[in-house]
Formats: C-alpha cells, sequence, structure tokens
C-alpha cells in the first residue's frame, strides 16, 4: 500500500472511534479519545517513536536526542465531524517518521484542540505552550476539567530548548486551494478568535395565556441577538452563533432562558475586539428592551498569530518553491506551539472546502504530495 493509502486507511479506522454510535464525536478526556491516542500510540509505537502521554493527554511520540522538530495535529473533533480535520496532520507526520526512521523527530497527538467539551479551545497545545489551563471549567454534565485531568497541566508545558520547531499538516477547511488548482498551501498565519457564552434570561409562562405584549421572552430576544450578529459580519469579520439551547424547552411554554455561543474571528486584533465589545453592548440593548436579563461570558480570546518566516520559507522551498501562501481562517494547535518554538504549517485541499461536516474529504494524491513536501521539509533541517 502507498504511504498515501495507509494514512488514509488510518484517518478511516480513526474515524470509527467516536463517543457516538453513526457518527464521529470526539470530546477532550472521553473513552473515544483514550481509545484513539491508544491506537495511534500503537503506530507509533511500530514507527520507533516512544509513545507517552502528558499531564493534560497530549500523545507525544519521541526518537532522538532533543532538540527536535516536532509534528503533528491533534485527534479530537467537532460533534458529527468529518474524520480529517486534525487526524490527518498527525498520521502524514507519522508518515514522514516511518520513511525516516534514523532522524530525531516528535509526532504529536493533541488531546484537544476543538474545544468542544469545554468551551476552551487549544487545551492541549496551550498546557503544552504553557498557558495557564481553566481547571474549574465544566462540561454540559458539570464534570470539572481538574477533575478528570491525568496530572498537574502546568507539567505538560514544555522547555523550548527541546524543540527546533513545529509544523503542522492540515486539512485547508476552505475552498482556495480548490479554485487554485493546487494541492497544498504554505500557511501565513492563523485568524484570531473571540469566544463567549451568553444567556437571555426571561421568565416562563403559559403559552395560551400569556398576553403578547406582556411576556419575556428569552428566545425573541436571544433571536434578535443571531441576526444582530450576522449584520456585525462584514469586511473580513466572520461571526457565527453555533449553539442555541432554549429552556425549559417545550411547546406551551414561553422560553424562560436561551443560552448561546459566539463565534467572531477576524486577521485584526482591533477589529475583532471592538466587533466583540459592540455585539455585547447590542445585547443589552435587546435585552433592555425586552425586559430579560443578559449574562455575557467571555470564554476565550486568541490572537492572530503568524506564522515563523524562515520556517514557512523552507516548507514552501521543499513544496517547489512557486506555492501558494494563504492565511487560515480556521484555528489550530500551530497558534499555541508558535509561542514556544517557531511553527509553519502545510494545508492539503479538501473537496468543495467541506469541513466541521462528515462530508470531509481528500484526494490520496494531494495526501501523497503532503507527506513528500513534509518529508522534504523534514530533511532540509
Ligand atoms: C477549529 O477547528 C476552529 O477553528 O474552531
Ligand atoms: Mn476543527
Ligand atoms: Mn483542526
Amino acid at each position: 500500500m502507498s504511504d498515501a493509502a495507509t494514512v488514509l486507511e488510518r484517518c478511516a479506522r480513526l474515524g470509527e472511534v467516536s463517543e457516538e454510535p453513526g457518527r464521529l464525536t470526539r470530546r477532550f478526556g472521553t473513552e473515544a479519545m483514550r481509545r484513539a491516542n491508544e491506537l495511534v500510540g500503537g503506530w507509533m509505537h511500530e514507527a520507533g517513536l516512544a509513545p507517552r502521554e502528558d499531564a493534560i493527554g497530549n500523545l507525544i511520540g519521541g526518537r532522538g536526542r532533543p532538540p527536535a522538530l516536532a509534528l503533528g495535529s491533534h485527534l479530537d473533533s467537532v460533534r458529527d465531524a468529518g474524520r480529517y480535520d486534525g487526524p490527518l496532520g498527525v498520521l502524514v507526520a507519522l508518515a514522514v517518521a516511518e520513511r525516516m526512521p534514523d532522524a530525531a523527530l516528535e509526532v504529536i497527538a493533541f488531546a484537544d484542540e476543538e474545544g468542544l467539551r469545554f468551551g476552551t479551545t487549544y487545551l492541549g497545545s496551550g498546557a503544552m505552550a504553557g498557558r495557564p489551563t481553566a481547571v474549574d471549567a465544566r462540561d454540559a454534565d458539570g464534570v470539572r476539567l481538574g477533575d478528570i485531568l491525568p496530572g498537574d497541566p502546568a507539567t505538560a508545558r514544555r522547555d523550548p530548548a527541546e524543540l527546533l520547531g513545529y509544523c503542522e499538516v492540515h486539512i485547508e477547511q476552505g475552498p482556495v486551494l480548490e479554485r487554485r488548482g493546487v494541492p497544498v498551501g504554505v500557511v501565513t498565519g492563523i485568524t484570531g478568535q473571540s469566544h463567549a457564552e451568553l444567556a437571555f434570561a426571561g421568565e416562563a409562562g403559559h403559552a395560551g395565556t400569556v398576553p403578547m405584549d406582556a411576556r419575556r421572552d428569552a428566545l425573541v430576544a436571544a433571536a434578535e441577538f443571531v441576526l444582530a450578529v450576522e449584520a456585525a459580519a462584514d469586511g473580513g469579520l466572520v461571526a457565527t452563533v453555533g449553539r442555541l439551547a432554549v429552556e425549559p424547552g417545550a411547546r406551551n411554554v414561553i422560553p424562560a432562558r436561551a443560552t448561546l455561543s459566539l463565534d467572531l474571528r477576524h486577521a485584526d486584533d482591533a477589529v475583532r475586539r471592538a466587533a466583540a465589545a459592540a455585539l455585547r453592548e447590542r445585547a443589552g440593548e435587546l435585552a433592555g428592551a425586552r425586559g430579560v436579563a443578559l449574562d455575557w461570558r467571555e470564554t476565550g480570546d486568541s490572537p492572530a498569530v503568524p506564522m515563523d518566516a524562515r520556517l514557512s520559507d523552507a516548507l514552501a522551498a521543499a513544496a517547489g518553491g512557486d506555492v501558494l501562501r494563504l492565511p487560515s481562517g480556521a484555528g489550530h494547535d500551530a497558534a499555541m506551539m508558535a509561542s514556544i518554538t517557531p511553527a509553519a504549517m502545510l494545508f492539503v485541499r479538501c473537496r468543495g472546502g467541506i469541513s466541521h461536516n462528515p462530508a470531509e474529504s481528500v484526494e490520496a494524491g494531494d495526501v501523497a504530495v503532503a507527506i513528500d513536501v513534509l518529508e522534504r521539509f523534514v530533511r532540509s533541517r
């Protein structure tokens, strides 16, 4: 089997490792993540990379004397995910390690990039980069993050002296490479993100008896806010309400509470933060007009991160020199790793730019190109 076919077959096998029957959902700290780490740890072992798990659950397969170049991506997923967002980068890295059995390098499979369970993006790479871990965060079942960690997350921090750099291969998750008709591209930088959790709290009541002008309906306030979010997004700002929960959630009860998530991204941190502040103010106005209370919790602020110029040039040279350069609107572990070591990223074309969707798809030929480029890059270091 070709190396690319092996990578795709392993992505398919990992795609079966899920918390839910019939669809791929792999949240941080779950039995599914444990099984994913076990599977990938076995492949690392076969490749001569000694696998270990750090105190936050990142799987690290290392070989040779430090400092070493680190390659990798994440193994957690969004809900009802595709099989390539994250795993492709881990398995392309593993393919390169298998081609270079004597090279000193590390393959890292991060424990949480998506933040699905605790609402904390970059949990795995953040800990490795020395970012404090939000141990008091709770999941939807009230489980406290700090209570399920394998160790003290502060010890997951890496000494930059152990690393020569970090390179991550990832599906593009957008349409640019496909439109340009090229298999891979070199990432210039990773967009900044603002995250918030907000709740509108009104009053439950009988859907048949409470007059329309006497209601304090939390959902209609939330609905107006969702439209305000969409209206705020222009000039490079993308803004998404990805989750909306209504309580008590019954046909004949006026909604007492609506809880929403907010995700804002822009290449310019100042623009993004100003948009977040303006939306917060707007939410307050909408709540006031409807007599409902607003609770706004900021849950994340990740600045935009440029990739390392020297490492990116080396990656571009490995891709033949005349390679497309493009920014990333998606978040990646490379954004955290860049704070402790030079970081670079290679994007791989994906069909229709579709991602965060089970329809994610990549071509074996493009995966083969990515393996070759990453191998040439590692050999050039
Ligand atoms: C991760 O995929 C993100 O960009 O949210
Ligand atoms: Mn993702
Ligand atoms: Mn990803």
